[in-house]
């Protein structure tokens, strides 16, 4: 059986992880590998409920340490319902953001302290590392402008200022600085074709180490 791996998209909102995260899964099947796809937040039920709490643009109120905890809460049980068992069935999960999206949005963004982020997330993660982070790294304006012409309303979180948004994505930046063996920054500015040519050599390089 093969080894199972986890990858995570992640970067700046209407950088096109979706879209790449899609390529990348035909991409795996035609190469015969079981893929899982998976999101934070959401990724099980009562991940995907806490999502809408999170995400609820009618309650602005929420306090910057409840909504750390309830992605620290989704994430226990992302972790144990649904990665655990996935990998250890041998299958590559590719997860819309994790762990990196709390340093980058409550840290870096927020501002609150690294000591109470690690500490929430080291609850949450219990041990458990993905194996990539790629992050697909775009100008948060573009991104939001991206966001807008499909038409869907903002969420709590793309509802912030510009600023909360450059925060986040010096921190994936940082973070990637920080971490080079567990981090790929890819330009997203570029053709959809090109960032997919980029994500490709990532993920070639995971499979030849994992497999
Ligand atoms: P999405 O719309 O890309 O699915 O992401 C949902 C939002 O949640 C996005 O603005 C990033 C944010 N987020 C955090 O603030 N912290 C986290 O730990 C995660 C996973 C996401």
């Amino acid at each position: 059986m093969n080894k199972g791996f986890m990858v995570v998209f992640d970067g700046s909102n209407g950088a096109g992880k979706t879209t790449v995260i899609k390529s990348v899964e035909m991409y795996l099947l035609s190469k015969g590998f079981d893929v899982l796809l998976t999101r934070e937040p959401g990724g099980t039920p009562i991940g995907e409920k806490i999502r809408e709490i999170i995400l609820d643009p009618a309650t602005p109120e929420m306090s910057f340490m409840t909504e750390l905890m309830l992605f620290g809460a989704g994430r226990a049980q992302h972790i144990q319902e649904k990665i655990t068992p996935a990998l250890a069935q041998g299958k590559i999960v590719i997860s819309d953001r994790f762990d990196a999206a709390t340093f980058s949005f409550q840290h870096f963004a927020r501002g609150i302290d690294l000591d109470t982020i690690v500490k929430i997330n080291d609850l949450a993660l219990a041990g458990f590392s993905p194996n990539m982070n790629i992050i697909l790294d775009l100008d948060p304006v573009e991104g939001l402008k991206r966001v807008q012409s499909r038409g869907e309303g903002l969420d709590r979180l793309e509802d912030e200022k510009a600023d909360f948004l450059i925060n986040a994505r010096n921190g994936y930046l940082t973070q990637a600085q920080q971490h080079p063996d567990k981090f790929s920054v890819i330009d997203a500015s570029q053709s959809k074709e090109q960032v997919l040519a980029d994500v490709i050599v990532v993920i070639d390089a995971l499979l030849a180490k994992h497999q």
